[in-house]
């Protein structure tokens, strides 16, 4: 790894208002249009734009020959027109040339299959030849352009592993034997770690080590996960690479790379803590009447990737993608809705890709905030219309959202639950879960932030951990010292399973967990695949699908939800645990999101907090702060009307209205009301349409 210099200051990005504008290709167009674009840009409130982020070839059009002309013109306009500039390194993908001359570069399958050229991204992360070019091409454009005063920030890269985050080339397994040197020592520790003797694996040599590639069956589970990690690693030793050069020529601009929200591959706790500011790029699935419920969660990740600061919305759709099987526009309004949704999340922007929609390429059908008939487009009257509108919000930059759930997203579980290929269930899937737990207090009402598995949990009241197949001691004790000091901790199945080198914990599951938990899994139980079993909840009966387990409780827990059917009937399924002055559930079984609803609202009740009594999954309230003033976000993400019952008036700032009582709310409405500050948590409950 390359050693990570802690640098605990935190640069602002340089801009002076809620950015709104998008990905901007000028290399595209004639620099006739680029002047259209600037007038449309002023007229739409476009204040940043990023680019030029595939452009190596267009700058660097053969080795050592610079073409920076163009991009010069460019950036002067930007800059003349008050517009801020997200400007790329251009790394994002490499120029034909550099690949030709240097074919080793390129990245692998699993299959040992070389991926050609003639898309993007085509190299392999721990490619030494990759990695030269990749700061040799940062330098030249921060010497370049690391002065220019329209500079908002650096975007390094883009969306590092959409298409390649894992390579299975020669030189990858090369590295992958030194970071496994790096993390268990010498042949014996690796060995060890990878519990060799199952199926005759030893290993007598380093050079005898691969990355994972197709075998003849699964393949040794640690070897696996230890993939997951350093794949992981290996891209952020080339984010960190890159950082470093700009830390060197531009110490004061802030750097970030745009992720993709919740992304499987790359644990972003570690990215984020390399960067000045979270970015994120959002596609909730416009066919999906729930993506609002999916983007929240995304959303409430990225806030907390930098402990609850604010963090750009960098690329989002104007109305339909291109790259699904097919793809849906979003009807009039959503784009409205959903871009105050990210600003409600924390956002202090809201960005698209892209600005004026392309003629040629792969992205042609993606739709743009200029489309393809000009300013007379329906996205560019949306999004001028957004854009304008936005700036009656310049108030809520830099405010923070607050919310009392977190919910523990933990890459190492995620990589367990998926990479992993012997498992007792393929069914539950820590992504899955993680989105039905979400799903169930955003639907009482709640905005939900992200927390690493071992805290820290002191400023919420509710911590839910869906799922924590791969859990630690130092994990167990964080759990424990919050629920001892009065906190709720809910503990979803499989989990306490393995330590970190994919060893079952002594005694089984829940491992260091069985202390808080009270409780021992004596056997995991999931159903085939259609089975439906039933377990009795406060007097209600909710489904079991998929996952239960055979668990054995301690005396001193409260068995709250008992299995109903099946070979498990009678035997606890939901337990709950007095520790100190808070409680520590466990839910062992998967349950339908009606079940979810009955369990949460038990728990929030147990917790001291409210919880919507109507609920409508489509009705989000989201309250940001600056400590003086709370900005409540009232967004209705579906088409029938909704009715909101504020607790505390004040003023719409995107009407200028007094708000007091019930806010009703059309299709796709919204309305973000100013008030004072309250003590505790603004909670939002609904009016039933009858009531
Ligand atoms: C990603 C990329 C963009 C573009 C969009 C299209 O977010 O970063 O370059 O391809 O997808 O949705």
């Amino acid at each position: 790894m390359t050693q990570h210099r802690d640098d605990e200051r935190v640069r602002e990005v340089r801009i002076d208002a809620l950015a709104f504008g998008g990905d901007y290709n000028p290399d595209q167009w004639s620099e006739e249009t680029w002047h259209e674009d600037i007038r449309l840009m002023k007229e739409a409130g476009v204040t940043m734009v990023s680019l030029p982020i595939f452009s190596w070839p267009q700058l660097e059009p053969e080795p050592g020959v610079y073409d920076w002309g163009w991009l010069d013109r460019v950036l002067d306009l930007l800059h003349a027109a008050g517009i801020r500039i997200d400007l790329a390194t251009a790394t994002a993908t490499p120029p034909s040339w550099l690949l030709r001359a240097h074919p080793e570069m390129g990245p692998w399958d699993a299959e040992g299959r070389r991926l050609e050229f003639g898309s993007r991204q085509t190299y392999c992360p721990s490619s030494p030849i990759w990695r030269e070019n990749v700061a040799r091409m940062t330098r030249a454009m921060a010497e370049r352009y690391g002065e220019h005063p329209g500079l908002a920030m650096w975007h390094i890269s883009n969306e590092y592993g959409d298409h390649v985050s894992r390579c299975w080339c020669s030189e990858s397994s090369r590295h992958f034997r030194r970071w496994l040197a790096d993390r268990y020592g010498d042949l014996d520790g690796l060995n060890e770690a990878w519990g060799v003797n199952v199926w005759g694996q030893r290993y007598t040599s380093w050079d005898h080590i691969e990355v994972p590639r197709t075998a003849p069956g699964p393949i040794n589970p640690t070897q696996l996960l230890d993939f997951e990690r350093f794949s992981s690693d290996a891209m952020l030793e080339l984010f960190q690479l890159e950082i470093d050069v700009l830390r060197e020529v531009t110490p004061d601009i802030a750097v970030t790379t745009n992720f993709m929200s919740m992304f499987r591959d790359l644990d972003y706790w570690d990215f984020a803590a390399r960067e000045d500011i979270v970015t994120d790029d959002a596609y909730p699935e416009p066919a999906d009447p729930a993506s609002h419920v999916g983007a929240a969660l995304n959303y409430g990740l990225m806030r907390s990737l930098k402990g609850g600061r604010p963090w750009l919305l960098l690329e989002s759709s104007a109305s339909a993608t291109s790259w699904r099987d097919v793809n849906v526009p979003k009807a009039p309004g959503k784009i409205r809705v959903e871009s105050l949704q990210a600003v409600a999340h924390g956002s202090d922007s809201v960005m698209f890709f892209q600005w004026r929609q392309a003629r040629y390429g792969q992205e042609k059908f993606h739709s743009s905030m200029l489309g393809h008939r000009g300013e007379r487009s329906r996205s560019f009257q949306e999004t001028k219309a957004l854009g304008n509108e936005l700036k009656r919000l310049e108030q809520v930059r830099g405010t923070r959202v607050r919310s009392r759930v977190a919910l523990v997203v933990d890459w190492d579980s995620w990589w367990g639950s998926s990479a992993v290929e012997s498992l007792p269930s393929q069914r539950l899937q820590w992504a899955d879960q993680a989105r039905a737990w979400h799903r169930a207090m955003h639907t009482l009402g709640h905005a939900v932030d992200a927390v690493r598995a071992a805290g820290p949990f002191e400023e919420y009241d509710v911590v839910v951990v869906p799922n924590l197949y791969i859990a630690d001691q130092a994990q167990a004790d964080a759990m424990r010292a919050f629920v001892e000091n009065g906190g709720h901790v809910v503990v979803g199945p499989f989990s306490g399973v393995v330590d970190a080198t994919e060893k079952v914990h002594e005694g089984g599951a829940p491992g260091p967990l069985r202390d808080l938990l009270g409780i021992e899994v004596d056997e995991q139980w999931p159903l085939a695949d259609g089975v439906v079993e039933r377990a009795f909840y406060d007097g209600d009966t909710i489904d079991v699908p998929c996952w239960a387990e055979w668990i054995e409780a301690d005396a001193d827990v409260e068995v709250r939800g008992v299995h109903a059917s099946g070979v498990l009937e009678g035997r606890p399924a939901i337990t709950r645990r007095t520790v100190g002055s808070g409680s520590a559930w466990y839910v062992s079984t998967m349950l339908e999101p009606e079940g979810m609803l009955t369990v949460f609202r038990d728990v929030l009740r147990s917790a001291g907090l409210p919880a919507r009594r109507h609920v409508d999954v489509d009705a989000e309230a989201v309250t940001r702060t600056d400590g003086t003033t709370d900005y409540t976000f009232l967004l209705n993400h579906g088409t029938a009307p909704v009715a909101f019952a504020l607790p505390a008036s004040g003023v719409d700032l995107l009407t200028g209205a007094d708000a007091a009582g019930v806010v009703e709310l059309g299709g796709y409405g919204a309305a973000v009301i100013a008030s004072p500050h309250a003590a505790s948590v603004p909670f939002i409950s609904l009016t039933a349409p009858n009531e």
